[in-house]
Formats: structure tokens, sequence, C-alpha cells
């Protein structure tokens, strides 16, 4: 599958990195392609990785994978181009600055904003609630991280769900779109958890079943 990387930063490299190792093409989308940071860091990842701008990379996708910090994710669509008919995976969240809170919620949600900034575009919320540490190595020695998908479109949260067991998820169904309401809340849950009440960042919350 073609990925684009929409934002190349913990979250994105992160998961470059492991659906590489999956057979995956991926295109580090960046404000600056062409610059010696970008190429170090498609260097690191591996000789295949190429970069291109923002609407460069989204337009030879089949997967756009947004991870931007969100003050930047409505400029950062304008520039991506016409996402029509693109499986767009916002694994953002929407924080408020110092991690006060966040912008959206309960009534609304990041997911639902981004959808409405990329009109046509088949969002999935996911890969939002646990850190990008977890993301660039998911093993437990206690069972799977979680990555909870939530969607308007059953394909493609299936392809979404299909990515994330692929570098050692368990992929979950939950629900419509609308419940990245509940998603993000769950990501300020873990953030807290790891930054201010002193869990650190190796925890990723996962599932029991009877
Ligand atoms: N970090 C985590 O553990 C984590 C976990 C889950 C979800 N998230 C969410 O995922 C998103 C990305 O987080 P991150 O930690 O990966 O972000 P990041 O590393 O701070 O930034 C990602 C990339 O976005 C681009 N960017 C940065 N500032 C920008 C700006 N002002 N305008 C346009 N582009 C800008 C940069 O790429 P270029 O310079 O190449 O353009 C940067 O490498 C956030 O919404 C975050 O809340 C983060």
């Amino acid at each position: 599958m073609k990925i684009a990387i929409i934002g190349a930063g913990n979250v994105g490299l992160a998961l470059a990195q492991g659906w590489l190792k999956a057979g995956h093409v991926i295109t580090l989308g960046s404000r600056s392609p062409e610059s010696a940071e970008s190429r170090e860091k498609a260097a690191a990842l591996g000789a295949a990785v190429t970069t291109a701008s923002h609407r460069e990379a989204a337009a030879g996708a089949d997967v756009v994978v947004l991870s931007t910090p969100w003050p930047a994710t409505e400029e950062t669509l304008a520039a991506s181009g016409d996402l029509t008919g693109k499986i767009l995976i916002d694994c953002t969240n929407p924080l408020a600055p110092r991690l006060a809170g966040l912008t959206h919620g309960l009534t609304n949600s990041g997911a639902e904003q981004v959808a409405a900034w990329a009109p046509g575009a088949r969002v999935v919320k996911g890969f939002n609630t646990m850190g990008a540490n977890i993301m660039a190595d998911t093993q437990f020695p206690n069972g799977s991280p979680v990555m909870l998908a939530a969607s308007d479109d059953a394909e493609a949260k299936a392809v979404a769900c299909q990515l994330a067991e692929q570098i050692g998820f368990e992929a979950v169904d939950a629900g419509p779109l609308r419940h990245a309401r509940y998603l993000e809340p769950m990501a300020m849950q873990w953030i807290q958890m790891a930054m201010v009440l002193g869990q650190g960042r190796d925890f990723a919350f996962g599932i029991v079943r009877r």
C-alpha cells in the first residue's frame, strides 16, 4: 500500500518504521521536503523512503496518515490538496495549549473537525490513545496494546485496523467517527497518566475479555 505520512514527527515516523517492515511504500509529507532535516528523516528509515510536499505525498497515496500538532492541522490539510476518496487516518489529538484540556469534546471531536476540513476523505480516528513510543514498539509481556478505530466508512476502518495489526496492535472497531468524542479524552487520560501522574510512557490501554 502507498502511505503518505503528513506530519513526520514522533507519531508519523514511529508508524512509518513499522509499516516499512510490513512492506508498504512510505512518503513523508513535509513543509520543507527538500531540507536536510527531512532528507535525514527519510534516509534514517530506509533508502526507499521519499519526501514530498504535503500535496504531492497525499496525491500519490492510498492511505494518508495525519499526524500534525493540532494547531497546524487545518493549515496542513488545506496544503494537502483534494483528499476525496483517500483513506485519512487521523492520529491527532485536539490538545489545548500547555495540555490544559481538549479544544473539542463530547458534543464534537477533532476527528469530525478534520472530516469537515477534508471533505470527501474517508476519515478514520485511530492511533491516538497511546504514545508514539508504543507505536514504535508494541511488544508487552502480558498482551497487546489496543488500537481503537472509529469511522463511518467500514472499508477505511478495516484498512486502518489491518495496518494496526501489522505492527502488533489488537485493532478494535470503536464505532462511527463521532465516537472520536470519547477516544480523544481517552488520549488525554493516557497523557495525564504518562506525563503528570508518574506512570511514564511505557504503558498502553488493552482489553481483557471473558
Ligand atoms: N507524540 C505522541 O506520543 C502522540 C501520540 C498519539 C497522538 N499524538 C498526536 O499526534 C499528532 C502529532 O504528534 P507528534 O508528537 O508526532 O508531533 P510532532 O513530532 O511535534 O510534529 C509532527 C510534524 O508536524 C510538522 N509540524 C510541526 N509543527 C508544524 C506547524 N506549526 N505547521 C505545520 N506542520 C508542523 C513537522 O513536520 P515538518 O517540519 O516536516 O513539516 C513535524 O515533524 C498530534 O496531534 C498529537 O497530539 C501524539
